[in-house]
């Protein structure tokens, strides 16, 4: 394998999502029950969303989806086992994100849609608790479990696939 592990990468940038995670939940829970939210407020939720589409579900995801996962196919099912588990669990993640983001907008529109931050705030709940453990379980099975099933060359080929996703994502194109 070359100097760029893919896997190792995806670990890094789970540990940059968990830190991201705790650092959201924290601005949540500095908010006592407003009669306004204030605006830098809908922007940090604006930005959570932001960041869930962009780099977890985008980037991060693109590289599990279209690079590890499918080489993983060789030797597992795609549609069951674990890896039918890990994609059912970014879907179920997209729709917290899409419920955030909605949030979001309409917070924009109207900072006093207080059940629109109620909303926002059982999203933040229910991502941390799905992602965490989603991370856990790839870190501590998932990946292992690549490790020792696919070749060298096996790995070299999601590498150079992870390589490409984050050339694009450097060059600042949409994922
Ligand atoms: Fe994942
Ligand atoms: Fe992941």
């Amino acid at each position: 394998m070359g100097a760029y592990d893919p896997i190792a990468i995806l670990m890094e940038e789970h540990e940059q999502f968990r830190e991201r995670l705790g650092r959201f939940a924290a601005q949540m829970q500095a908010l006592a029950s407003p009669p306004r939210v204030p605006s830098p407020v809908v922007r940090q939720i604006a930005e959570f969303g932001h960041f869930l589409a962009r780099d977890v579900d985008g980037w991060h995801g693109r590289k599990e989806e279209e690079a590890l996962f499918p080489a993983l196919g060789s030797y597992l099912p795609v549609d069951a086992g674990p890896i039918g588990v890990m994609l059912s669990e970014h879907g179920l993640l997209r729709e917290h994100q899409r419920s955030i983001e909605r949030s979001a907008e309409r917070l924009a529109k109207d900072p006093e849609a207080i059940d629109a931050l109620a909303t926002a705030e059982s999203a933040e709940h229910a991502i941390r608790a799905l992602l965490t453990d989603h991370i856990e379980k790839e870190d501590h099975v998932l990946f292992p479990m690549a490790r020792s099933l696919l070749s060298e060359r096996e790995l070299d080929e999601v590498a150079e696939l992870c390589q490409a996703i984050d050339a694009r994502r450097a060059s600042d194109t949409p994922p």
